[in-house]
């Protein structure tokens, strides 16, 4: 029997090709994001004979967008099997001067519509002992981000949060991995408004979509914890954790800064 993936900002980006990892394998896709055009556009790509596609145009900055989100999959008798909760922003600048009306929607987007859509779908899972969540969070999720301070904080959150329900569904036929990508060539850096940074710029250490995706979903499916997609990465994330904190804080100031 052919199973369900529906994936929250599927239409660009890391979210794209996650969604094209799961057609490949046959598996249903529930495609959520904000531009009904571009979702419409990657529908018809990956729909085919044996594969549906269905797309639900939902502002995950809405707190009632994932309850919205349920009612629409449920209307359409569809269980699903894998969440991938994969849509999220930053936005680069000090705090003091940053815009709170974004900051709160960045909140609400990556960390609370995840929790809130994790919390909706897992029973459903739980029951029939199969499935998992896909979270994506980010290297940032390793040490505190000057410069992006609530988008490294909202990541931390969603890695501590995910490492703690894997190890709840423990035995339970039920997964939750973190995908923590480092810099990643999408839209992500525009919106952000970082494209200067210097983490940005160093070219060397920027991986594709389609790489993090594929590194991404094979370790969903080995129902891995935690998956840091790229050496330099892992040696980023590894080396966070023998540091003086007040270094770290320093020099990832450093790579934010343009
Ligand atoms: N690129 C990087 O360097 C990088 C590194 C580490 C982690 N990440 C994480 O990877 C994830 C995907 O980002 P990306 O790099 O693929 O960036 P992207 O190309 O900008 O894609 C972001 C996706 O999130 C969706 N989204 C944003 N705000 C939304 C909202 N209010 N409601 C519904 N959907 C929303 C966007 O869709 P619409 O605009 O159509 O709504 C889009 O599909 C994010 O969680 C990001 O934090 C990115």
């Amino acid at each position: 029997m052919s199973k369900t993936a529906l994936i929250t900002g599927a239409s660009s980006g890391i979210g794209y090709e996650l969604a094209k990892c799961f057609a490949r394998d046959g598996t249903n896709l529930v495609l959520v994001a904000r531009d009904e055009a571009k979702l419409g556009q990657i529908a018809s790509e990956l729909r085919s004979p044996g594969l549906s596609v269905k797309v639900i145009v939902a502002d995950l900055a809405r707190p009632v967008a994932p309850s919205e989100i349920l009612d629409a999959t449920r209307a359409a008798n569809l269980d699903v099997d894998y969440l991938v909760n994969n849509a999220g922003f930053g936005l680069g600048g000090s705090f003091v001067e940053s815009d709170l009306r974004t900051e709160l929607d960045m909140m609400q987007v990556n960390m609370v519509a995840l929790v809130h859509l994790t919390r909706l779908y897992l029973p459903g899972m739980r029951q029939r002992r199969l499935g998992g969540v896909l979270n994506v969070a980010s290297t940032a999720a390793f040490q505190p981000g000057p410069l992006m301070a609530i988008y490294y904080a909202t990541k931390a959150f969603v890695l501590s949060f995910t490492e703690a329900i894997a190890e709840e569904l423990r035995d339970t036929g039920v997964t939750a991995t973190a995908l923590c990508p480092g810099p990643t060539a999408t839209d992500f850096q525009r919106r952000a408004q970082i494209e200067g940074s210097r983490l940005v710029r160093a070219k060397f250490a920027v991986m594709t979509a389609k790489e993090v995706a594929e590194i991404g979903y094979r370790a969903f499916l080995e129902g891995k914890v935690v998956v840091i997609p790229g050496l330099l990465n892992k040696i980023g994330a590894q080396s966070v954790r023998i540091s003086p904190r007040a270094l770290v804080r320093r020099v990832t100031r450093k790579l934010q800064e343009g």
